[in-house]
């Protein structure tokens, strides 16, 4: 695809249209957020909710995150939302390492338009999307809370993992855990601004 990675609107184009994996036939659903954000944060895959406005992270699990990022201190024009997986699976199954694959590149394609100062990417298909990680018992406990580097178009960026936002609609003890490395991120990026 010839797509310029300078125009957002031929990256959401390029979504909308995509038809590299047999997640074609389901609702696309493109990044958004701010224009020049901070925070590039990366989910797994829309839900039903998300599939019927077109947006990503608006149902319950989005109303979570949303909450715990302003409970941190964070404003609306410091994130930029978007999924590893940009089309909603059948069923609200897992997406597999194909679809991650396949979708990568519209990933990239944001990373490298927004730079933001630190991707957040929450849960374990977030991470396999941002680390190429799909070692064996591969676990996001291991993993989150913890700064990493990764590079996208020649660029080297800060890597944050955190638990997705679901798992603590299921098991409360994950809220605090999600807050305080919210938290952590806070620091970071106030460092980094200075
Ligand atoms: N869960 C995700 O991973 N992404 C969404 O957009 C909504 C729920």
């Amino acid at each position: 695809m010839s797509t310029n990675i300078f125009d957002i609107a031929k990256i959401r184009d390029a979504v909308l249209k995509c038809e590299k994996c047999p997640l074609k036939e389901f609702v696309h659903v493109p990044g958004d957020g701010s224009t020049n954000p901070d925070i590039l944060i990366v989910g797994e895959a829309p839900g039903r909710t998300e599939a019927e406005l077109g947006l990503p992270f608006v149902g319950a699990s989005g109303g979570l995150l949303r909450m715990f990022l302003n409970l941190v201190g964070f404003e609306k024009e410091d994130y930029y939302i978007t999924n590893a997986v940009k089309c909603r699976p059948p069923g609200n199954s897992t997406p597999g390492m194909l679809h991650i694959d396949e979708c990568k590149e519209h990933l990239d394609r944001e990373i490298m338009f927004y730079k933001p100062l630190v991707i957040v990417g929450l849960g374990v298909t977030a991470s396999l999307a941002l680390s190429r990680d799909s070692s064996p018992g591969y676990r996001i406990s291991d993993y989150r809370g913890t700064f990493y580097k990764s590079t996208f178009g020649g660029i080297e960026y800060d890597i944050f993992f955190t638990y997705h936002p679901a798992a603590a609609l299921y098991d409360k003890s994950k809220e605090g855990i999600i807050l305080s490395d919210l938290k952590t991120l806070k620091k970071f990026i106030e460092k980094k601004i200075g």
